[in-house]
């Protein structure tokens, strides 16, 4: 996942991201970097409904320097998801990852709540949309491969790909992650003329 996200991230100067689930901070202090790299402040809002773990996760990333500049990980997730949060410094997010609850009505709930708040061409990522990954779903419903399904025939608008890998080590599979990534693009801003 974060390969991919770096090539667009990095490849494409995406400059206000949005991420649901920070966990213990790997990402966001991978995410953290390349925004350094890119000479980005503050392009970075991460959320997580777990206070202690957004505490480990601030031991990571602050000594760096890379801090997102708005962590929610204080609020209950039902207040966090329940209006985007202020912007980042770049305007609305040209990029929301989630990987966060993995549960069906919950990210169907995250991709009501966050397509409208995406820049026109920007883009959603959703880590474990693959079959294997139904299963991190507690309420067992059917994970964010149920609610992908779902959500991208009433959206029609959406570009999609969903990349699955092979969970089988010894399988090959060019997509090497087991837990699979959907990639969502909203359209183009209209080009006058066209
Ligand atoms: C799989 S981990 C995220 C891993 C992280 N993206 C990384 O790359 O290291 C999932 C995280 O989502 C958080 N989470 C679960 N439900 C959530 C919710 N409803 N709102 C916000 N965060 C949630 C959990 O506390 C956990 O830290």
């Amino acid at each position: 996942m974060i390969s991919i996200l770096q090539s667009f991230i990095m490849g494409s100067g995406i400059r206000s991201i949005v991420q649901l689930g920070h966990y213990k901070g790997y990402s966001t202090l991978m995410i953290g970097f390349m925004l350094r790299r890119m000479g980005i402040e503050k392009g970075l809002v991460s959320i997580d409904l777990d206070p202690k773990i957004t505490d480990y996760a601030r031991g990571w990333v602050e000594p760096p320097g890379l801090e997102p500049h708005d962590a929610h990980g204080q609020r209950p997730a039902r207040r966090a998801i329940s209006r985007p949060p202020r912007p980042c410094s770049g305007g609305r997010p040209r990029c929301v990852i989630i990987d966060s609850s993995h549960q069906y009505a919950h990210t169907l709930r995250e991709l009501d709540l966050w397509w409208p708040a995406i820049a026109p061409g920007g883009m959603m990522f959703l880590h474990d949309c693959s079959e294997f990954a139904r299963k991190w779903d507690t309420t067992g419903e059917g994970g964010v491969r149920r609610a992908i399904q779902e959500w991208l025939p009433r959206h029609p608008e959406a570009g999609s790909i969903l990349l699955e890998g092979d969970p089988r080590a010894d399988e090959y599979s060019a997509y090497a992650d087991g837990c699979g990534l959907g990639i969502l693009q909203k359209p183009l801003a209209p080009i006058p003329g066209t």
